[in-house]
């Protein structure tokens, strides 16, 4: 038993450095805006293709940061198949520009990686310090310094560690959008199929801007759409839960 444990595990990891170092090589990665389909239906939901979730729309200025823990989920699905897990400020009533960070997940050959990333759209790029793997408690955050400057937070709550990047941009921030998201990304300018990520729960979710903390409590729910729906996301005080389905 424990020798073929050993056996599976030491073939696990190879498949992951494989994956990883593939990954590497060959990707781009893109996370966009908020597509939505035709608007609010009656209830107030919200359909995109690439986006499921809970969003903030409110006035210029009102959010400078965003904040969010999540448990890595462990993900399956067709070969190259993904999805993330992410917070940010603006990306849906704003003009094209989000300030996010998050945990990427990819399925190569049946085996998940997983990547801890920011991005400043369109700016993507990865904390190669911080290996990710299913299970891992993690704390993102997202800080707006100023509309064009920022920072990136990811903290493993299991030990402590953390990483952080300031960013710049000249594209500035509205602050009008505070999100808590899984999204379908775009992989070397493909939308990815969406991975299996089972259930993801955003808990201790908080939005802060000048005067103001909001919880994802009476933002709007944004569901997955891609000629099915694809999640179902419910929302409960400070926690999101997005819902493969
Ligand atoms: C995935 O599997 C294919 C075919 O079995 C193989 O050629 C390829 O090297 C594998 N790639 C990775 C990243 O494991
Ligand atoms: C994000 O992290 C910063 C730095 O630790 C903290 O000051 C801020 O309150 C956090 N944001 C939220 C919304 O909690
Ligand atoms: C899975 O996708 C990767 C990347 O596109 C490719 O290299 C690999 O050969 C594929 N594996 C299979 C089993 O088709
Ligand atoms: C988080 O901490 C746990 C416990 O030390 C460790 O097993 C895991 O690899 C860490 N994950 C990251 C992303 O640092
Ligand atoms: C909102 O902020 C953006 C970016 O900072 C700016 O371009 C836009 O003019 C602002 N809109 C209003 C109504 O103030
Ligand atoms: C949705 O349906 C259209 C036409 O029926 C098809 O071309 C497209 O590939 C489908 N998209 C997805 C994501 O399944």
């Amino acid at each position: 038993m424990l020798f073929s444990f050993a056996i599976v595990s030491s073939f696990l990891f190879a498949s992951v450095v494989l994956a990883d170092r593939y990954l590497e090589n060959h990707q781009s990665r893109l996370h966009k805006r908020l597509e939505q389909f035709a608007g609010a239906t009656s209830d107030g939901v919200l359909y995109s293709y690439n986006w499921a979730g809970a969003v903030w729309q409110k006035d210029n200025g009102t959010f400078t940061s965003v904040t969010g823990d999540f448990t890595v989920p462990v993900a399956s699905g067709q070969n190259g198949s993904a999805a993330s897990v992410w917070v940010g400020i603006d990306g849906d009533t704003c003009h094209d520009v989000i300030l996010q960070t998050g945990v990427d997940f990819v399925v190569i050959n049946d085996t998940a990686t997983y990547r801890a990333w920011y991005e400043w759209y369109p700016e993507y790029d990865y904390f190669r310090d911080l290996s990710i793997s299913a299970g891992d408690n993690i704390r993102v955050n997202v800080t707006a310094l100023s509309t064009t400057s920022g920072i990136a937070i990811v903290e493993n709550l299991t030990n402590g560690q953390s990483a952080h990047k300031y960013l710049h941009s000249t594209l500035p921030l509205c602050g009008q959008n505070a999100e808590w998201i899984v999204q379908d990304f775009l992989q070397d300018g493909k939308q990815a199929p969406l991975a299996n990520f089972g259930s993801v729960t955003i808990t201790d979710a908080a939005a802060t801007g000048p005067g103001i903390i909001y919880t994802p409590d009476g933002a709007t729910i944004v569901e997955m759409q891609q000629n099915k729906t694809l999640t179902s996301v419910s929302i409960s005080g400070s926690r999101v839960t997005i819902e493969y389905l």
